[in-house]
């Protein structure tokens, strides 16, 4: 391959690069791969790192909690003081304004818009009156978060992601002039896919917000927190803070889990907003549980001891995928750098690196590569309604699969953006 930029290349150049590309696409469809990484699933050398943690707790211990709680039994439907204080360290919250639930952030992020939606919150009428409820979506973003408004019918808005967060011009524009605007998704650091990280001027811009709706609400998912891939990562501002430093108290709901951590599906959420907001989404998820599982509350208390603990399992985490994020980014920068044909981001942590292909080319490049046998996340996903206006975006997942496959499927996936870049300007 000629190193230059794929728009300098001759007539000729270009039908080589083609002849060469078709030729390497058929060489990797030959070999029948079967290799998946479309979603942002811990691989299982990760999940080993935990398995200590399931012989934490044994029958001879006392499952009592400090404040007397049997953790058998119900109970503490916020969650043991142990696991807030855990949480309220990691989180710099303090412990009095969390909530720790059961295996899933994103369960207590449905759970605050269903409260909303079906009750109402801050005193206003519930969502489901309002003839149209908008939130804001940073693009691109977590389909997930995007999932669970579509299915309330809300009315999706992208506003475009910046180096340092969300355009905030465009997010207080919107969030101060409309009062149907009742929300926003957030991932503030290593955002999913783009690891960005916000900016400390744009927490406290979103802290300083003056809704015009009284029942806004910040949705600010900080799943991937504790998930470094470089020695002395940022220390961001956290909402809390600015928002105290605001007297906006009650605009953010703050969540994050130790789905990463410990074990995806087995782990422990939490929840971290005003007394306010607490005491709204306790009523509710009192009404729908008698409590959620303390016994794995203090599993992972006994397992991480405290926060340094925490810390010191997230650099073992950061050990296995730190070669797999290298290996993503040595792989495109080799293969596709020169041809300055895509851009890509080069996170410093979380579990995603956020591809840009040539405008018209993402759908093309997913199905090129599930042809030969390499399933990645479907184009579009990362945007509300799966609609990616440009059809650029495609998100990478280098965590599951080991550094070979791994390797072999970046190889594939240049070859795929190659020959889809070189189809579309044919
Ligand atoms: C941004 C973000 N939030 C939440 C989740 C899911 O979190 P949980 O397992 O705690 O529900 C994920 C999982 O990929 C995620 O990427």
């Amino acid at each position: 391959m000629i190193k230059k930029p794929l728009s300098q290349y001759t007539v000729q150049e270009r039908t080589a690069l083609l002849q060469e590309t078709k030729e390497a696409y058929a060489a990797f469809q030959a070999k029948h791969l079967q290799l998946n990484m479309a979603r942002g699933k811990p691989a299982p050398e990760q999940l080993d790192l935990s398995m200590p943690m399931l012989n934490a707790l044994t029958a001879e211990m006392s499952m009592i909690a400090e404040n007397g709680v049997d953790c058998r039994n119900y109970e503490a439907l916020s969650g043991i003081p142990e696991i807030k204080a855990l949480f309220g360290d990691l989180m710099g919250a303090p412990a009095s304004k969390l909530f720790v639930g059961g295996n899933s952030s994103l369960e207590l992020m449905f759970a605050c818009v269903q409260i909303a939606f079906t009750k109402g919150i801050a005193g206003c009428p519930a969502w489901h009156t309002c003839d149209e409820v908008k939130f804001l979506c940073p693009v691109p973003g977590y389909d997930r978060h995007f999932g669970v408004t579509e299915y309330f019918g809300v009315k999706m808005i992208s506003v475009p992601m910046l180096e340092f967060g969300p355009d905030m011009d465009i997010v207080q524009n919107y969030v101060e002039s409309d009062p149907m605007v009742k929300g926003i998704w957030c991932v503030p650091v290593y955002s999913n896919p783009g690891g960005v990280v916000y900016s400390d001027e744009t927490v406290r811009r979103f802290a300083a917000l003056k809704p015009a709706a009284k029942d806004f609400r910040i949705f600010w998912d900080n799943a991937y927190f504790l998930h470094h891939l470089i020695d002395t990562p940022k220390q961001p501002l956290t909402i809390g803070a600015a928002c105290r430093e605001s007297g906006n108290l009650d605009l953010y709901y703050e969540f994050a889990s130790t789905s990463k951590v410990t074990f995806a599906g087995a782990g422990v959420s939490a929840l971290h907003t005003s007394e306010l907001n607490l005491a709204e989404i306790s009523k509710a998820l009192g009404i729908q549980t008698i409590g959620f599982d303390k016994i794995n509350q203090l599993r992972h208390v006994v397992f991480f001891k405290n926060a340094d603990g925490v810390r010191s399992h997230m650099e073992l985490h950061r050990q296995i995928l730190k070669p797999k994020f290298d290996a993503v980014q040595e792989i495109l920068e080799q293969e596709l750098g020169a041809l300055e044909l895509a851009t890509w981001s080069k996170p410093e942590g979380g579990y995603f690196v956020s591809f840009n292909a040539p405008k018209g080319c993402a759908k093309r490049i997913v199905s090129l590569c599930k042809e030969a046998g390499v399933t990645l996340t479907g184009a579009g996903a990362t945007f509300p309604y799966g609609i990616d206006p440009d059809d650029s975006n495609i998100r990478l997942a280098p965590s599951y699969p080991e550094v070979d496959e791994l390797k072999l499927s970046m190889k594939l996936f240049c070859i795929c953006v190659k020959l889809a870049a070189l189809e579309a300007t044919a």
